[in-house]
């Protein structure tokens, strides 16, 4: 079905899909590249452990099972031409693009979108632009910098209960047939950038795009302490909806008639119109997902606001 730099994909007659991982890893959008063996079953792993972690706090993922060393069942899904990186810490093409040192700790996490494009050697991407070039909507874009912020919280608790520090990493979204965003791809050493708390020693692909040497021996040591850990920390995920409700253009305002007038009477120069709306602000300790997004919907649509009369815009957003 499909090939990948490290990875094949093979359509199953109940419409999941196998993922393959093979032992190739490549770097520099390709140019550079190698067969490693034991990389295909490390990676496997890897992920496996992860995304079973994910779903068990709550995302939606594409993970179904393990079937073997080197393969996963997973949902089929319509991979998304842009994937998001989530920094918290300055390193890779961040020190390039900005022209800064490697290392600093952002006191938020920076959200960055990319284009998959080997040939363009996936170029940064304004949000704005990939909504309007029809990459993604705008209520996927919301859902995907909010899960990529729920999923760093996870990841970096957990990868600091076994001394690491998860520096950055990138996800992968696809839409199933539904049309439900889900979180796909891989999870691994090869898709994040980990340094060991202590020394700052390099533990991710990166040992492998510097010539570093020891690539298979450090994705193994990353893989073994994730199959020690013995239980998982509690972690409080909050999800936050801003949902602004408008009456229709085409309903009167007489609230919004009154107050112009009176910024007319105060001398206010230039004001032309004013509608009135209301807004809300509703905190849920619930991880982002597309189920969320639904009840946020319904919630809007039944008791915020009356269709009949108004419109609703709504953000969503996820934070410590
Ligand atoms: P960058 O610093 O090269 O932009 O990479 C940021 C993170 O995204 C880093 O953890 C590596 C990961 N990444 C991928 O998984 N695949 C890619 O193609 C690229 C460019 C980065
Ligand atoms: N994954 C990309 C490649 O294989 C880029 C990278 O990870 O550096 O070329």
């Amino acid at each position: 079905m499909y090939s990948g730099k490290a990875k094949d994909v093979t359509l199953l007659e109940d419409n999941n899909v196998r993922i393959t991982f093979r032992d190739s890893i490549s770097a520099f959008d390709g140019v550079k590249k190698e067969e490693l063996n034991e990389k295909g079953r490390i990676n496997c792993k890897t992920s496996v452990i992860l995304f079973e972690l994910l779903n068990r706090y709550g995302f939606a993922t594409h993970y179904l099972s393990q079937l073997n060393d080197i393969e996963m069942i997973c949902k089929n899904v319509e991979i998304k031409p842009v994937e998001v990186v989530c920094r918290n810490v300055t390193a890779g093409s961040f020190c390039k693009r900005y022209g800064v040192d490697n290392g600093i700790e952002f006191e938020t996490p920076i959200i960055e979108f990319f284009l998959k494009d080997d040939d363009l050697h996936d170029p940064l991407v304004a949000k704005e632009i990939a909504i309007q070039l029809g990459w993604i909507t705008k209520a996927e874009s919301t859902l995907m910098e909010s899960t990529t912020r729920a999923v760093n919280q996870v990841l970096s608790a957990i990868f600091e209960r076994i001394s690491l520090k998860l520096v950055d990493f990138k996800l992968e979204f696809g839409s199933t047939d539904e049309g439900v965003l889900i979180i796909a791809d891989e999870i691994s050493a090869d898709t994040m950038r980990l340094w060991e708390i202590d020394t700052g020693e390099i533990k991710d692909k990166d040992r492998y795009r510097k010539d570093l040497g020891g690539v298979i021996d450090h994705y193994k040591d990353v893989l073994q302490r994730l199959e020690e850990i013995e239980s998982y920390p509690e972690i409080s995920i909050k999800s936050t909806a801003e949902i602004t409700i408008e009456l229709k253009k085409s309903v009167l305002d007489p609230a919004g008639e009154v107050t112009l007038r009176s910024l007319k009477r105060k001398g206010y120069q230039g004001v032309e119109e004013v509608r009135l709306g209301k807004s809300a602000k509703i905190s849920f300790s619930l991880t982002p997902s597309p189920n969320l997004q639904e009840i946020i919907k319904e919630i809007s649509d039944s008791i915020l606001s009356n269709p009949l009369i108004e419109n609703y815009t709504f953000d969503f957003s996820s934070g410590e």
